[in-house]
């Protein structure tokens, strides 16, 4: 298994370009189940998880044409399947987003249940209680729910919390129900909206996505689409804290301030500096940090995919910093392995109390799941001497070269296979 090694203490600088975001690409890829036609896809990341989709959608039938520059054609006018198996869903949960088009577009589904994850016990009964009043007869039997419906009606939808795959699956089974539905207390992650971007190009009647109350007018079939997806924010955020952790300057290009906000406010709160212009940010990190306080929440709030990073810079502040964790409820793995390199930290429930150290030092540690790989990458950028990480086949998942990028930037980082 490939680990990656880390002399930390090197300032970066330069310019790293953000790649597609892969919680865009996922649904956006999926929504081509939908279509009659080839939908046309660029500024996909490269990332493992973008793969296991590719492999799930071919598996089902779907012709899938890999080009260069990050672009995908997809076919799905020949799928015949409607199965998306135990061994692709245990390896990415997003998986469960082949259901409702699948659903919607075939009448039928039948998916493996995702099991336990180790950020969270992450039920989909959400995405399966909205389907039942869109009008699909759902089973759960042998690890998989088996999903029917003749024609899709549509309904209105409460969702108890405001899930992002759930609105998404939906979002998507309701384009081609009959009649309008109403999904409100939707989540208003950016990616929704570049979804329903795409749906609509595809022919969709989508208003709302983006906020927390989503109106889909059924059709009765969708076309194919060229689009590109929108930068990943998650990318960018860790980018911006690597600059932080390590007192550096960088720009961050092709990226998207705007869906960065509170990620930015909580970085100035900790001393640093932001120039923008259009799609580039100037990054500067030249004072000491100061502690702050977040809470993670649905967007616009701070995001939780940025809890693990925001943790990295934190224990290298000035003063006592706090995380409340409020979407999931075990994401607080990464911090054993940031005690092991030095950190003070003391968790209670989803409370986690950071005393800035003054240094980090390097130590083999182990990645655990997606975020917290990053977490980790961020610490051995900023302690002194070597950090070994291993299980980084998390951080393939999401990050797409992520020790390239890092290394053009100066950092002294290297994957050994
Ligand atoms: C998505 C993102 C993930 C991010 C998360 C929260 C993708 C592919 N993944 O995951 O990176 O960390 O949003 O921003 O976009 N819940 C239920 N029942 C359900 C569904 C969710 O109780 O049926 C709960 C979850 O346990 C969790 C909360 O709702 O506590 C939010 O989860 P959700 O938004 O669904 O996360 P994902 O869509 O899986």
């Amino acid at each position: 298994m490939d680990q990656i090694r880390i002399c930390g203490g090197k300032k970066l600088n330069g310019k790293v370009k953000i790649s597609g975001a892969k919680n865009a690409a996922l649904p956006i890829l999926t929504a081509s189940l939908l279509a009659h036609w080839e939908c046309s896809f660029s500024n996909i990341p490269n990332v493992r998880d973008v793969t296991t989709v590719l492999h799930l959608l071919s598996d089902l039938g779907a012709k899938v044409d890999l080009l260069e520059n990050n672009s995908v054609k997809l076919d799905s006018s020949h799928v015949c399947g409607y199965e998306a198996a135990y061994d692709l869903v245990r390896t990415m949960r997003a998986s469960i987003l082949v259901l409702g088009p699948l659903l919607a577009r075939f009448g039928r589904a039948r998916v493996s249940l995702p099991g336990g994850c180790a950020i969270g016990l992450r039920p989909v009964n959400l995405h399966l209680n909205g389907l039942r009043k869109l009008g699909a007869k759902i089973e759960l039997h042998n690890g998989y729910i088996d999903a029917r419906a003749d024609k899709l009606k549509g309904c209105n939808i409460l969702l108890e919390t405001p899930t992002v795959t759930g609105t998404e699956n939906l979002m998507m089974a309701a384009c081609l129900a009959q009649g309008e539905t109403i999904i409100k207390n939707t989540a208003c992650e950016p990616e929704i909206l570049d979804l329903a971007c795409v749906l609509n190009k595809m022919g969709a009647k989508i208003q709302g996505a983006g906020t927390d109350c989503i109106r889909i007018q059924g059709v009765d079939g969708l076309s194919g689409a060229k689009y590109s997806i929108m930068p990943d924010r998650v990318e960018a955020g860790t980018f911006m804290v690597a600059a932080a952790v390590t007192g550096s300057q960088i720009q961050i290009d092709d990226c998207c301030p705007e869906h960065l906000t509170t990620v930015m406010d909580k970085l100035r709160e900790a001393g640093v500096e932001f120039e923008e212009k259009n799609d580039k940010i100037t990054v500067s990190a030249e004072k000491d940090l100061r502690a702050i306080d977040i809470k993670t929440a649905p967007y616009p709030s701070f995001p939780t995919d940025m809890q693990a990073q925001f943790m990295s810079l934190m224990s290298l502040a000035q003063g006592t910093s706090m995380v409340i964790e409020t979407v999931f409820e075990n994401r607080f793995m990464h911090v054993l392995e940031l005690i092991r390199m030095g950190a003070d930290i003391k968790i209670e429930g989803h409370t986690a109390m950071i005393k800035g150290v003054s240094r980090l030092s390097g130590a083999p540690v182990m990645a655990t799941d997606l975020r917290a790989s990053a977490s980790l990458v961020l610490a051995g950028l900023a302690a002194e001497g070597e950090t070994l990480i291993s299980r980084i086949y998390h951080l393939d998942r999401g990050y797409e070269s992520i020790e390239q990028k890092l290394a053009s930037l100066g950092a002294e980082i290297k994957r050994l296979k």
